[in-house]
């Protein structure tokens, strides 16, 4: 199931030289299963033609109020009413501002009006320079905006078309995406903190040399984006992977089992739950050489002693306010055979309520996966899908469980 299938978006564009982005939006927004419907104003025509949007959108484009083409020139109406969301990027500073003050002289702030507020969200992705951004009348708009219950996107830093730099930037348009998939995501963890661990650790042998393991962290990182994507505020833990880090959710980068455990400790006092997806390495160097370790051709081999890193999960599962309920914990277990039999066994060992299986070797660095959920109630098997959407899946049963 792609993210957004079955998903019709009216997609508006203002005038702004962002507009050139919003081609792209376009057809990332088809690729991600959504038909759409471009609207654009006058302005907007100005920086991009209705050509370019018809031929990525596949439908006629719609640019003033007058057109004949609909039987009873009613575009504003017969365009908005099935529409599972409007979208209007770039919304530039004169757009928003009429929004504001529910003008209608061009046929997309009419349909923005017309809009049935109550099951067709407007999404606003700003754009302007950063001078304009910054202006009092436009964060003044903005929260305006917001309290008419326009849903508006941040907008993106750096070098702008103009030469300057600073806020106001609209959104990439896969950044665009990501927020509008989130968008739709029910909010079933609003209000709720999540603390993810993901990714391997690193044990440092010398400065240059160390230990590691195949783990992508890409389940981790999975589950940090459906948390945040269900609400919650998101702090992810992350050993050394090359993930990019989910909108919205705040990334903490770490190395080794003992840096893993520290940033683990200053964050979960704010968290409500805490999800152990890190495959954390057992065992570290009792101690690391301060300069590489040469060989010299002697055929002498290094001798190296180890000492066992601490347990996070099981310290965490401990502690008074995973005890008392305050603080939810999940646990991960990697096997290579009976699942079932190990998950359980590793429940109880880890003190957590709710362990989930895999089948490493299966799942190590792919995009796929199967999980088994294993409670105080029994098990419970989600069948192979994304890891997207099988964070989403335990990211309600998480919820469900919280409730
Ligand atoms: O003991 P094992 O490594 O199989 O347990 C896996 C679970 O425990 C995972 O949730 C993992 O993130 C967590 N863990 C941890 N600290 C360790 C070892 C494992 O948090 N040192």
């Amino acid at each position: 199931m792609s993210d957004l299938s079955n998903k019709h978006i009216v997609l508006g564009l203002s005038g702004g030289i962002a507009c050139y982005k919003a081609a792209e939006l376009c057809r990332s927004l088809i690729k991600a299963g959504a038909s759409v419907q471009v609207v654009m104003t006058e302005a907007a025509a100005q920086f991009i033609t209705p050509v370019t949007l018809q031929a990525l959108s596949n439908r006629p484009v719609y640019v003033s109020q007058w057109d004949g083409r609909e039987p009873n020139n009613m575009a504003h109406i017969n365009l908005s009413r099935n529409a599972d969301a409007i979208v209007v990027a770039p919304a530039s500073a004169d757009f928003m501002a009429k929004l504001l003050h529910g003008r209608t002289d061009d046929l997309l702030s009419l349909m923005c009006l017309a809009r049935p507020m109550e099951r067709v969200p407007l999404v606003l992705a700003p754009a302007m320079n950063r001078e304009m951004w910054q202006h009092p009348a436009t964060q003044r708009n903005v929260t305006q905006l917001r309290a008419d219950g326009a849903h508006v996107l941040d907008v993106g830093q750096g070098e702008q078309a103009c030469g300057e730099t600073g806020d106001g930037r609209m959104l990439e348009p896969e950044e665009i995406l990501e927020d509008l998939v989130a968008f739709f995501q029910p909010k079933a963890l609003q209000g709720q903190h999540v603390l993810v661990t993901a990714g391997p650790t690193f044990e440092a042998i010398d400065p240059v040399r160390g230990i590691t393991n195949l783990s992508s962290g890409k389940m981790g990182f999975a589950i940090a984006r459906a948390a945040r994507e269900a609400g919650a505020e998101v702090t992810l833990v992350a050993g050394p992977v090359h993930q990019a880090t989910p909108r919205g959710v705040r990334r903490v980068d770490v190395r080794s089992a003992l840096d893993m455990q520290a940033a683990v400790t200053q964050y979960v006092d704010q968290a409500t739950v805490f999800v152990a997806t890190a495959a954390v390495a057992d065992w570290r160097l009792a101690s690391v050489a301060t300069q590489k370790i040469k060989k010299y051709g002697s055929g002498q081999l290094p001798q190296m002693q180890f000492t066992e890193n601490p347990d996070i999960l099981a310290s965490v599962a401990k502690s008074e306010r995973a005890q008392n309920g305050a603080l939810f914990c999940v646990g991960f277990a990697a096997e290579s055979h009976d699942l079932l039999a190990h998950a359980t066994a590793k429940r109880a060992r880890k003190g957590v309520p709710l362990l989930v299986g895999n089948i490493g070797p299966a799942t190590f660095g792919l995009d796929d996966n199967a999980l088994l959920l294993v409670d105080a109630q029994g098990s419970q098997e989600l069948p192979h899908a994304s890891k997207l959407s099988l964070a989403r899946q335990l990211v309600a049963e998480i919820a469900r469980r919280r409730s």
